[in-house]
């Protein structure tokens, strides 16, 4: 069973369970706990960083998903995004653990007919162990009024605690933003960085202004952003906002937007969790910093590594 000592001992003073190949405050990170930010409809506090859904979780291994799910909540890290069969690992982590508190999971439905949608919910539902989910992501753009009118009528039946729609391609921010306007949407879910930062020109801004919490998907492009720093050596002006590694640079940029409550980030390995997890601690970069921060990472899209 997974216990801090255990933790500790990997993030620390084991390097030989998990060698780290980037230096790390891991005592400091295990025994702090991830701040949080609010959701604006409510004011709940939410961690500002976690999970995608990671192959462990799609794969149902629970062997790795639990040793991710644990450094997760040692952190106090809670968001994971999830739906079809990404959720049934992580119902039975929760079971294991007596955990369905911990967790907030954003739940994908990819439907789009009202049948479709609601049985999505009740499979999750059943599979999630949470009669009550925590929120529900619309991902289909069919017949949008009308799914999001049912999906409020099925929060105000206690089906979900919140209700948004997650979208990673730039043609479904519009009709998103309008549904935003609307003044019913707790969640987005929106891809973000330095790599992609099409959403700070207008999603961002309506979102802060509507006061909808906004999540983060593709930090690294799905690992494309690791291709591009491979191999080159981290700014020592990354020390002035106590970043440690690449993927910790890409999540501070990140984090550091305001209209940002959480940001996800997918790994199939918990040395990768760490230190994404860890990404959350220390300072952020001020503005002018983050525009030093796309220059830079501009740049290797135009030379050679
Ligand atoms: N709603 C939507 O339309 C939508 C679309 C895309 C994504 N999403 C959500 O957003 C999540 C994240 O986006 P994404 O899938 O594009 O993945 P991502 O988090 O941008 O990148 C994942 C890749 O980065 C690698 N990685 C992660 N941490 C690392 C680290 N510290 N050092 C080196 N490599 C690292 C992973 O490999 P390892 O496994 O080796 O760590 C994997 O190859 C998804 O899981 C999903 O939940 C939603």
């Amino acid at each position: 069973m997974f216990s801090r000592r255990k933790f500790l001992k990997m993030t620390g003073s084991s390097l030989a369970i998990v060698p780290l190949t980037f230096p790390i405050a891991p005592v400091e990170s295990a025994t702090k706990q991830l701040p949080t930010r609010p959701i604006p409809s409510s004011g709940e506090p939410l961690p500002v960083l976690g999970f995608g859904q990671s192959a462990a979780f799609r794969k149902g291994d629970l062997a790795l998903s639990t040793e991710l799910l644990d450094i997760l909540i040692e952190f106090g890290g809670r968001f994971v995004d999830t739906g079809g069969s990404s959720q049934r690992v992580l119902g039975q982590f929760m079971n294991q653990r007596n955990a369905h508190g911990e967790l907030f999971l954003g739940t994908n439905v990819f439907s789009s007919t009202e049948d479709g949608i609601l049985n999505e919910i009740h499979q999750a539902q059943q599979a999630q162990g949470k009669k009550n989910l925590d929120l529900v992501q619309l991902r289909s753009l069919a017949d949008l009024d009308r799914q999001w009118s049912k999906l409020l009528q099925w929060k105000e039946a206690d089906l979900t605690r919140y209700v948004g729609f997650a979208m990673s391609r730039w043609n479904y921010y519009e009709p998103v933003m309008a549904l935003m306007e609307t003044g019913t949407v707790d969640f987005i879910q929106v891809n973000y960085s330095m790599l992609e930062p099409e959403a700070a020109d207008r999603v961002l801004p309506l979102a802060h202004d509507k006061g909808v919490a906004v999540v983060i998907n593709r930090p690294f492009v799905n690992g494309r952003y690791f291709s591009l720093v491979s191999g080159r050596q981290l700014p020592e002006w990354a020390q002035e906002f106590d970043c440690d590694s690449w993927a910790q640079f890409s999540l501070k940029y990140i984090l550091a937007h305001p209209s940002v409550n959480c940001v996800l980030s997918e790994t199939t390995k918990p040395k990768h969790a760490v230190d994404n997890l860890s990404a959350g601690f220390g300072r952020l970069p001020d503005e002018s910093t983050r525009e030093r921060m796309i220059g830079l990472v501009r740049s290797f899209t135009k030379e050679p590594g």
